[in-house]
């Protein structure tokens, strides 16, 4: 909670003045939660939002779970705040009487750097500027409470300060320290080297730098009646409730007479090792976020983070333009549909190293991984890596390849049991120990066609066709489980797993000929023309199969009106359908794609905007209406940068001529007898654009291939 006070312009004489309820708002608009620092599974602190919206004093922030992680600010302003929101940063404006506050919280993405990409930190910065032509004085003090480390607030936290360095870092976690545990999803820490929660700031010359830690109503209280702390520490650990310890920096900016240079905060949650993982010949991993790879201390890293600023600050605004560049190809809503899901996709990542016998890191060991989040704790689960792949092609290729090596080297090593391609690596997140029993959430032909067509995804892209050689059998085992398990499905669950099990699922069937057609197209890259051609003959008798069954069904279906509304999962078979079944008419095709696809943004767009919501995006929630689920700030959102992943051609804006614009832009969902069953479609749909973009890409990744 950011506390914008009211202070007379007497100097350090503060009346507060706790505006709550205070009208807001917000560009583009009002989010189900605004990301605060939203980094990685544990860096994750929202300002929730309801209909009416929460400003930045209204609320507590949130973990994505609901439950508070104390983050108290003062700034001594009052009046409306405005928020502006983009891909990296939530920016609060607020004008109180003489002065102008800006405040930015910027959860960096830079995919492209993977040691900053992986320092588990995020930034707020507050600048002050008057706007009467007056001097005016100011102070801004922030607190993080040790509820940023812990899921049990009775667990006793200890904690130190460093103010070597320039800089003033407070550190806090558990005195007692559960190695790869979670409690409600928080991490209990795993110390091995390092493991705590941090809030620091640089002394900056021209400021007076103060910091102090101890108990909440203490702290807060001084810093309103002086202006300043009193750089002392409270060595008496307790409980995180118990008198609320917590870690106090303020800046005193003194007289300001113009914009004042950013003060800049950061907080962080680091841990190693990050993520345990069971490697080839049984030996398990203890892997270390990639920026271990630059920096031997967690202060130093911070140090340079937060003199970064300036330039972090450019690289987010040079992100968040490229994305406005390419969404405004496809739509106006599109750009904030993509912007608005940014970091809470890169936020549920991890990018780890592991060690060499030397205990030297070896960067060229380079995994992602991936918590599901919300759904379950699973790591790097198959389908949703699938939905999120084309946010990681678009921001950085490699970054899929980093996803996947996890999942395949794994199953390279022969310890996984089944034919067909596994569902995740195991649970709960960080420990990804794999499934050696065969006992995972079983979704044969799903996961292994998403393997297959991921694989072929990212060779396609980067021409780097190191994983289809290194892995050849085992993609070629994944595909021939597909030949005999895809033209009749059995009783198996797809990504819709709430839909339960269900026989010959249309969608599934799809996914599985796009794997065996995917697996020719390996075969060619890899020189096995043989294997190409076969798997190519395979693949179109099986689409002559489908289409006898139910395209007739299907293309009466393809026009998207509301006089016959079609659900997302029916769009999904039929886009996914009706382009691989038809490489002739593909032209068409993607006429209706582009209909169905405007509709569907505006669709997502009304339900991101809705207002039914006050938790991180959940990908399920009832299409009739758009009140969500119980789905929450998962991964999967990253689908929707499905339009950015394709080909630059097919980027462009090209004019609609099939459908009829639908009107409302609701989906709606009907139930129609096919003589392949759909997974059902009732109202409680996992609907992002999501399911049908994706199918779209997979499809558009075909293009490239001329079937003999
Ligand atoms: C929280 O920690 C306290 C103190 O160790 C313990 O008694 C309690 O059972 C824990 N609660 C949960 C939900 O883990
Ligand atoms: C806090 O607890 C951790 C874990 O037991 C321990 O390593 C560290 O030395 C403690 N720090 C302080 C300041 O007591
Ligand atoms: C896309 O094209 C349509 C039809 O020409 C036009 O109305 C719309 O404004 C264009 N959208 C963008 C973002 O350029
Ligand atoms: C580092 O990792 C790469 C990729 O997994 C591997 O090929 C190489 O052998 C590893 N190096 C050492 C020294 O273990
Ligand atoms: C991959 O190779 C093709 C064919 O040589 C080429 O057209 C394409 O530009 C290459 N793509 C990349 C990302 O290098
Ligand atoms: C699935 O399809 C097969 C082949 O058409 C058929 O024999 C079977 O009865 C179907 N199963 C269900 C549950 O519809
Ligand atoms: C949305 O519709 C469902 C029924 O389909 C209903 O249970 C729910 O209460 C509705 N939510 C809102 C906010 O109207």
């Amino acid at each position: 909670m950011w506390l914008f006070c009211s202070i007379s312009l007497s100097l350090f004489l503060l009346v507060e003045v706790v505006l709550s309820a205070t009208p807001w708002s917000v560009s583009p608009f009002n989010p189900s939660a605004v990301p605060l620092a939203v980094r990685s599974p544990y860096l994750s602190a929202w300002l929730n939002q309801a209909s009416a919206g929460t400003a930045l004093n209204g609320d507590w922030a949130k973990f994505w779970t609901g439950t508070i992680v104390g983050w108290a600010g003062y700034v001594r302003v009052d009046g409306h705040p405005v928020t502006q929101i983009t891909a990296t940063q939530s920016i609060f404006t607020l004008t109180a009487g003489g002065v102008d506050i800006t405040v930015t919280f910027l959860s960096p993405i830079e995919p492209t750097d993977l040691v900053k990409q992986s320092l588990p930190f995020s930034y707020v910065s507050v600048v002050a500027a008057p706007n009467d032509g007056n001097s005016h004085t100011v102070q801004v003090y922030t607190d993080i409470s040790a509820e940023w480390i812990t899921g049990n607030n009775s667990l006793i936290a200890n904690w130190t300060t460093d103010t070597s360095n320039n800089a003033i870092i407070h550190q806090t976690q558990l005195a007692q320290q559960q190695p790869y545990t979670e409690i409600s999803d928080h991490i209990q820490f795993d110390i091995f080297v390092d493991g705590s929660a941090f809030h620091a700031t640089l002394s900056a010359s021209g400021t007076t730098t103060s910091w102090q830690t101890g108990e909440d109503v203490a702290l807060r209280t001084q810093f309103v009646n002086n202006g300043v702390l009193q750089y002392t520490q409270d060595t008496s650990f307790r409980g995180v409730s118990d008198k609320w310890p917590v870690f106090s920096l303020a800046h005193d900016l003194g007289l300001v007479n113009s914009a004042s240079d950013p003060v800049v905060f950061a907080v962080g949650h680091v841990r190693d090792p990050a993520v345990e993982y069971l490697g080839a010949n049984g030996q398990t991993q203890h892997r270390s976020l990639y920026f271990w790879t630059k920096y031997n201390s967690v202060s130093d890293a911070l140090v340079d983070f937060l003199k970064d600023y300036p330039n972090a600050l450019q690289r987010a605004k040079a992100f968040d333009d490229r994305l406005t560049t390419d969404a405004s190809k496809i739509s106006l809503d599109y750009i904030d549909v993509a912007s608005q899901v940014a970091r809470q996709a890169f936020a549920a990542t991890e990018i780890t190293v592991s060690r060499n016998a030397d205990n030297s890191l070896n960067t060229s060991d380079v995994y992602m991984f991936v918590k599901e989040i919300s759904s379950s704790g699973n790591v790097n689960t198959v389908d949703n890596i699938f939905a999120a792949l084309p946010l990681y092609l678009y921001a950085n290729p490699a970054l899929g390849k980093a996803a996947l090596a996890p999942l395949l080297e794994y199953q390279a090593s022969g310890q996984y049991p089944n034919l067909w391609a596994v569902h995740d690596l195991g649970r709960p997140y960080p420990q990804a120990l794999g499934h050696n029993d065969g006992q995972d959430t079983q979704m044969p032909i799903e996961e292994s066609g998403n393997m297959l067509i991921m694989t072929l995804s990212y060779t396609l892209r980067t021409n780097d066709t190191s994983l289809v050689t290194r892995y050849f059998s085992l993609l070629d085992q994944w595909a021939k489980y597909l030949v005999t398990n895809t033209i009749a499905p059995a009783n198996q669950l797809s990504t819709d797993t709430f839909q339960g099990t269900l026989a010959n699922q249309t969608n599934l069937a799809a996914k599985g000929i796009l794997g065996i057609r995917a697996m020719a197209e390996i075969a060619r890259i890899a020189g096995d023309t043989a294997r190409a051609s076969s798997y190519n003959a395979i693949g179109f008798w099986h689409i002559i199969s489908m289409e006898t069954n139910c395209l007739g069904q299907i293309s009466s279906q393809i026009l998207y009106s509301q006089q016959n509304q079609i659900g997302i999962s029916q769009s999904q078979i039929l886009l996914g359908f009706h382009l691989i079944a038809g490489w002739e008419i593909w032209g068409a095709a993607m006429v209706t794609a582009n209909s169905v696809r405007d509709q569907l943004i505006t669709s997502v767009h009304k339900y991101m905007a809705g207002g039914l919501s006050s938790k991180p995006y959940g990908d399920w929630y009832d299409t009739t209406n758009g009140s969500a689920q119980s789905f929450a700030a998962r991964p999967v959102v990253g689908s929707h940068f499905a339009f950015l992943a394709l080909p630059n051609a097919i980027l462009s804006n090209s004019t609609s001529t099939t459908g009829d614009g639908g009107g409302s832009g609701s989906i709606g969902s009907s139930q129609t007898s096919q003589p392949m069953s759909t997974a059902p479609t009732s109202k409680n749909e996992a609907s992002t654009i999501a399911r049908v973009s994706q199918q779209l890409v997979i499809s558009l990744l075909f293009t490239v291939y001329v079937p003999e």
